[in-house]
């Protein structure tokens, strides 16, 4: 048995509730009238309405005792009474377990049959989808948002841009292990007009203003020190998590002044991995629902 109280609270419990129910009886008992007192009133009166002094009905001063004799037996069959357990033995944790079984019977053969299939199908099962959604809201949401459509620093997962890559596979390998992105900070190296230099060779990327003597200088930039992640073009590498730079998609923001920021400090986005607590089953229905969004 689990004691929450110790022996004086305990004890303290253990003796206010009796005190009380003899008070209560006594109480009860006490002001108990056998006889009407016929045409006895209190003395008070409003407006002609006189408050007579008769005894309760029967039935209700019967209910009374029944309530009486009720928290009686109550308190000998379930807890209550201090740290006294109650002879029946129950407590909401087994209640609770018990019911966390039955629901966990219920819903794993309906999961087991749905990690048989392959995401893609699983994806157009709407009942699966709805399975999904729900993991999805109760995991997941409040980074990526109910929408699923992310926030800056948190990438969109309803959309068709991937940064480690949107096959079911690779998916649910990103949920199952978690992933964590490493950009190393530049400032160092580069200095502050080299990271305006860098900044503006981004910007030429994806075909916006910049001055064009900095791109210039920016791209040598790029080839010595971001070709190996982010590809000698700038498209990326999923295997990396290193983002594509061309397509106009932030995960960090795309203002000068933001990506500017995301240069000089570097960037360690964490995606924390659910393995080990969400189990196969639910991660397979929430690699489903995800991979569903985006193939809306
Ligand atoms: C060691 C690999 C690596 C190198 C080298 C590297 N990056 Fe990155 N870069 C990444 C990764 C990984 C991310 C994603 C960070 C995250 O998700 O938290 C990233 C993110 C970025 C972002 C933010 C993108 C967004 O969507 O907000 C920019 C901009 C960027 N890099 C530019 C550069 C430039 C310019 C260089 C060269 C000066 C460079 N990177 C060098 C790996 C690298
Ligand atoms: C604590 C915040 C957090 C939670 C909770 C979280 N994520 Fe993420 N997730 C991230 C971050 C941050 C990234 C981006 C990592 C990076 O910068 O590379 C990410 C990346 C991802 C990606 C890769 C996206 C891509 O474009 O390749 C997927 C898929 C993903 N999360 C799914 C999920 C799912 C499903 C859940 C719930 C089971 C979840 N995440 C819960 C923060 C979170």
């Amino acid at each position: 048995m689990n004691t929450y109280l110790n022996g004086f609270w305990s004890g303290w419990v253990i003796v206010l509730t009796l005190v009380t129910f003899v008070l209560v009886t006594w109480l009860l008992f006490a002001n108990r009238k056998r006889t009407p007192i016929d045409a006895k009133t209190t003395g008070h009166e409003y407006d002609g309405i006189e408050e007579w002094d008769n005894p309760l009905p029967g039935w209700w001063f019967a209910m009374f005792v029944v309530t009486i004799i009720w928290g009686a037996g109550y308190l000998v069959a379930y807890p209550g009474m201090g740290n006294f357990p109650g002879v029946l033995g129950w407590t909401q944790l087994d209640q609770h377990a018990d019911e966390v079984t039955t629901a966990e019977e219920k819903y794993r053969a309906m999961r087991d049959k749905y990690l048989a299939l392959p995401i893609e199908e699983v994806a157009k099962d709407v009942k699966a989808r709805r399975m999904g959604m729900r993991i999805y809201g109760n995991n997941c949401s409040q980074c990526h948002g109910l929408d699923a459509a992310g926030a800056l620093g948190f990438p969109n997962l309803a959309d068709a841009d991937w940064i480690y890559g949107g096959s079911p596979d690779v998916i649910k390998q990103t949920i199952v292990h978690g992933r964590r992105a490493a950009m190393p900070a530049w400032e160092a190296i580069l200095g502050e007009d080299g990271i305006a230099e860098a900044t503006a060779y981004v910007l030429s990327l994806n075909s916006r203003d910049a001055d064009p003597a900095k791109v210039e200088a920016g791209k040598k930039h790029f080839q010595t020190y971001c070709v190996a992640c982010h590809g000698p073009d700038g498209k990326g590498n999923p295997a990396l998590g290193a983002p594509n730079l061309t397509n106009g998609i932030w995960l960090y923001g795309g203002s000068e002044a933001q990506i500017a920021h995301s240069l000089r400090i570097g960037r360690n986005g964490q995606m924390p991995a659910f393995g080990e607590t969400l189990g196969e089953d639910k991660i397979h229905l929430v690699t489903a629902y995800i991979y569903g969004l985006s193939q809306q």
